[in-house]
């Protein structure tokens, strides 16, 4: 058996052109255009990467797109000044401050820092809290477009076995919620889990989330269970190679021969994460504007 390829970045890029209508609609309505607002910390190199296509896809989708650069020194008060700034301005309707921050400014207190209302990330406790009892809010977008991903290729979720391996903040954990909303049986796996093998093959959905280079084997798979990687892990360059290859946190050849349908590395799960975020700040600009 050779499992359906879930194409992520067609999928984004169709809600990009979705959500590109519902821009210009908003602007038409609001006599101004959406506004997104990203804060980047420092220099870190992956960082910066995402940051610049964050504010690319927004622009390219009719949005305003504000970045604001501190150095990798800004102190905490620095930084909790601008996001008191962004969260007072009308132009500004979702705020993002890319994380991993450096390591002496305190990630929870800046996320505490944010407007709820303007977290497009998701991540403020008052968000974490609205998912978890069920009431609307912001969810995080990797996990929102995993389940997007899910609900396209298998329609109703309801009463399937769905094992989550990783159990961070921005990814594990909100999709198990999101698993749970759907009425998944949910198992949220982690490094100290036993016999992890086993706990995935009785999945029939297996999202794979711990940033480990190929860790879930094809042997572990059940026959025809959907598989979403949202590991991106880059290996050590090869001989002749300049830059290793980017794999997931899954064995791709391997689960292609089991699964029913898997996500690709790159092109699943990472272009969704993007899409889903400026799905989100149109949302926090209807808000705000209504
Ligand atoms: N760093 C890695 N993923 C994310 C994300 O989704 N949002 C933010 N703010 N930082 C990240």
């Amino acid at each position: 058996m050779t499992a359906s390829i879930i194409d992520g970045k067609a999928f984004a890029a169709g809600l990009r052109a979705r959500i590109a209508d519902h821009a210009a609609a908003f602007e038409q309505a609001a006599g101004r255009k959406a506004g997104l607002a990203v804060v980047l910390v420092g220099e870190d190199p992956a960082s910066q990467v995402y940051v610049r296509s964050k504010g690319k896809a927004t622009l390219e989708c009719g949005m305003n797109s504000f970045e604001h650069k501190l150095p990798a020194d800004a102190d905490e008060a620095t930084l909790l000044a601008l996001v008191e700034q962004l969260n007072a301005d009308p132009a500004v309707d979702g705020i993002l401050v890319q994380l991993p921050l450096p390591a002496h400014l305190d990630e929870q207190k800046v996320i505490a820092t944010i407007n709820p209302d303007k977290d497009v990330d998701g991540f403020h406790v008052t968000n974490a809290g609205r998912l978890a009892v069920g009431l609307p809010g912001f969810v995080p977008c990797t996990p929102l477009g995993c389940l997007m991903l899910l609900k396209d290729q298998l329609g109703n979720l309801s009463g399937l076995d769905a094992v989550v391996i990783g159990r961070s903040n921005i990814v594990g954990k909100p999709m198990a919620q999101l698993l749970l909303a759907e009425s998944c049986t949910v198992t949220i796996a982690h490094s100290r889990t036993k016999n992890l093998e086993d706990v995935v093959r009785r999945a029939d959905i297996v999202v794979a989330a711990v940033g480990r280079p190929e860790m879930v084997k094809g042997s572990w798979i059940k026959p025809g269970a959907t598989v979403i990687d949202v590991g991106i892990n880059r290996l050590p360059p090869a001989e002749g190679e300049s830059k290793g290859r980017l794999v997931g946190d899954v064995d791709y050849a391997q689960t292609l021969e089991v699964a029913g349908a898997v996500t690709p590395v790159p092109g699943g799960v990472g272009p969704m994460t993007i899409a889903v975020l400026l799905r989100n700040a149109l949302v926090a600009a209807h808000r705000n504007a209504g």
